[in-house]
């Protein structure tokens, strides 16, 4: 079996998550299981890797990939919110490692048939998971113009939400909007050639909006963040790989609101407060690819490494 997706910042994220061989790692986000045969491989026959992607087709081929390490792996299909629950059934209470690669595989995006990309003619599902109702069709030709305007502003940062959305109404109203490549065609339609980007798609941002509603990509991150502190053993390392500023914006903020519960001025010697930091931040401006790395693999090209250590 061929692997399609290369993993970003491969090195980098290894050496900031595997600190102890004999501890339990967790990867939430398995994908093709590209960063887990190497996490896998740097931890001893005594540790234990968990693995878990929303998509049964990520969890089939990552599955088979990682069967070498099968003696220390436990693999699910689950939503990276329900890990506290798959560490409880697997009699585990906290863990030395957790990492989230955020976004979508390359497999996904290629070969998937959901269309996730704008470049190819398939039905708009966007679905990672797809038990979940809701599809990107749905959205596109059921959400009312003043919720997709929001959408497409909130998760898309698009300034031409307006004038895409009106396109949306008007072609909907004639016949309903079906596949990804006709989605694309309106909104290239819908902005002023001389303002389309110069370097990605016009669709790009619409793409993007449409599928972190579809996943509620924002609200589960969100929700894990919160419960990430209390599933982590001292010493434990939560790193996390986002590709756009939204997930990084809070992914950001939440480790320095993680570094900060301590509300002593920086320079006393020693906290007088009381409130211990949760977590130090191991890279405070975020690790990027490198232009070789990005020139081998462009999808890197957007990605930020962030990872800290609970103290
Ligand atoms: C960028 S890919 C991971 C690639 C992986 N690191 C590799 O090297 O092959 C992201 C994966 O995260 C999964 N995913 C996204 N949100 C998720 C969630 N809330 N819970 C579990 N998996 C999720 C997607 O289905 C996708 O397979």
């Amino acid at each position: 079996m061929e692997y399609t997706h290369q993993p970003v910042l491969l090195q980098e994220v290894t050496e900031l998550l595997v600190r102890k061989p004999d501890g339990v790692y967790v990867d939430g986000t398995v994908g093709n299981g590209g960063h887990s045969e190497v996490i896998g491989k740097k931890i001893s026959p005594k540790g234990r890797l968990i693995c878990l992607d929303r998509d049964s087709e990520a969890v089939r081929i990552s599955k088979e990939r990682l069967s070498p390490l099968s003696e220390k792996l436990s693999l699910f299909k689950a939503n990276y919110v329900e890990l506290a629950e798959v560490l409880k059934g697997l009699g585990i209470e906290k863990v030395d490692g957790i990492f989230l690669d955020l976004g979508l595989s390359s497999h996904q995006l290629e070969h998937s048939g959901r269309g996730f990309s704008f470049s190819r003619d398939e039905p708009l599902d966007m679905r990672m998971d797809s038990d979940n109702e809701l599809t990107a069709h749905e959205a596109i030709n059921t959400f009312s113009s003043n919720n997709l305007v929001r959408i497409l502003r909130e998760y898309g940062e698009e300034k031409w939400a307006k004038r895409i959305v009106k396109t949306i109404e008007r072609e909907r109203k004639k016949k309903p909007i079906k596949s990804s490549l006709e989605l694309a065609n309106l909104v290239k339609d819908a902005i002023p050639v001389s303002h389309h980007p110069k370097a990605k798609h016009p669709g790009t941002r619409t793409f993007q909006a449409l599928r972190i509603v579809v996943n509620k990509e924002l609200e589960n991150l969100r929700t894990f963040l919160d419960t990430v502190p209390f599933l982590m053993n001292k010493g434990g390392r939560f790193v996390v790989l986002s590709y756009h500023s939204l997930e990084d914006r809070m992914v950001k903020q939440t480790m320095v609101d993680w570094e900060r519960q301590c509300t002593c001025p920086p320079d006393l010697p020693k906290c007088a407060c009381g409130k211990v930091s949760l977590f130090e931040r191991l890279n405070k401006r975020g690790i990027r690819p490198t232009p070789q790395e990005i020139q081998m693999n462009p999808r890197a090209r957007s990605a930020t490494l962030r990872g800290a250590e609970r103290i």
